[in-house]
């Protein structure tokens, strides 16, 4: 039995899309190694990110992957076969793979992300750029002079895109996301209120109370330890206490997409303005995004509705469209 899949490597969450399945696997982009034996991890996706801070020697958690940047090759092709398998049923293989490859990407990024596929003995692999597929994703249509507006913010890069069947009109992807922001968070409450939290309760408070909505008074308890004396230390945050790293974050988002928009001609100005701008990635979860966006951008903004996912929903739309398929693919 042979299949064809769609494959998406973030930063944060790998997602694999299957033809005739749906998505059938979105967990975390990260591996826990023991002894060195890349041949058998020792814990793959959610159960690997479970162990983070809680490892015994000899054991390593591993996030091969940054924004385009391949940091370990070995444990990204580890990984890679051990989700693949866990989504084949017995003696199913893989007869083609689509690869999802973030929009701008040079020849040698995608030669490195395919040679992990091939690695991971996956073959007959084509590529098509992140953004075109998150647009199909959400279920807008790609014409050749339509203007179809992306703002996905990841875990390790943001893009800020327009782009119609032809190709990216405007855009850029620059290599900061929802990782940066917990770092900034973390900061920020280190000099303003004196407690040092970890990355993980970082990326929990961001996601239980980080808002955009200056009077917002919803609160959650963290523990951490005192900045200064290193005691131990719990604290009630409030979104309002991490206001401002978010805002100062999100502003950066902003700017970069107003200058995307400023490089538009006039008949993609109308036809944005008809379509919209989508928020996609994880990080467009944030409360409040789609309001401040609009504030700042002035076209209108619509969410995602499975902002996470948006970009492996339109690949499986393309592994089922072979007409479609050969018009977006990359020609390398
Ligand atoms: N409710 C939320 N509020 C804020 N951020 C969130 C929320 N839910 C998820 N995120 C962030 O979304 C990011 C992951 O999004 P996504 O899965 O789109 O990234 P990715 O595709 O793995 O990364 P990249 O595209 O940068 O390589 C993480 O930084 C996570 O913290
Ligand atoms: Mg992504």
């Amino acid at each position: 039995m042979r299949t064809e899949i769609a494959i998406e490597i973030g930063t944060s969450f790998t997602k694999i899309y299957k033809s005739k399945c749906d998505v059938v696997l979105c967990e975390p982009t990260v591996i826990a190694i023991k002894n060195d034996n890349y041949k058998k991890p020792y814990a793959v996706g959610s159960d690997a990110l479970k162990l983070v801070g809680k490892t015994a020697d000899g054991i390593k958690i591993i996030k091969p992957v940054n924004a385009v940047e391949i940091l370990d090759f070995n444990a990204l092709t580890a990984l890679i076969s051990a989700f693949v398998n866990k989504i084949l049923k017995p003696f199913e293989s893989v007869k083609r793979i689509l690869l999802s490859v973030q929009c701008g990407s040079d020849g040698e990024v995608i030669r490195h992300f395919e040679n992990a596929l091939q690695s991971a003995r996956l073959y007959n692999i084509c590529t098509v750029e992140t953004p075109v597929l998150s647009v199909l994703g959400v279920g807008n249509v790609l014409t050749q002079t339509s203007a179809n507006g992306i703002i996905d913010f990841g875990g390790g890069q943001t893009t800020i895109c327009v782009l119609n069947l032809n190709g990216v009109i405007s855009g850029v992807s620059v290599d900061f996301g929802g990782n940066d922001l917990n770092k900034s968070i973390i900061k920020h409450l280190e000099e303003e209120v004196n407690i040092t939290i970890t990355d993980t309760q970082a990326e929990a408070l961001k996601k239980s109370v980080a808002s955009l909505m200056q009077d917002d008074d919803t609160k959650t308890v963290v523990s951490g330890k005192e900045t200064t004396s290193g005691k131990a230390r719990t604290m009630l945050i409030s979104a309002s206490m991490i206001v401002k790293p978010v805002m100062e974050f999100v502003n950066k988002i902003a700017e970069i997409a107003v200058m995307v928009l400023n490089k538009l001609p006039d008949e993609s100005i109308i036809e944005l303005n008809h379509n919209g701008i989508i928020l996609t990635g994880g990080g467009s979860n944030l409360y409040g995004l789609q309001d401040y966006m609009f504030n700042k951008l002035g076209y209108k903004i619509i969410m995602a509705s499975e902002p996470d996912l948006s970009s492996i929903i339109g690949a499986g739309k393309v592994l089922a469209n072979k007409d479609l398929l050969l018009k977006l693919k990359l020609k390398q």
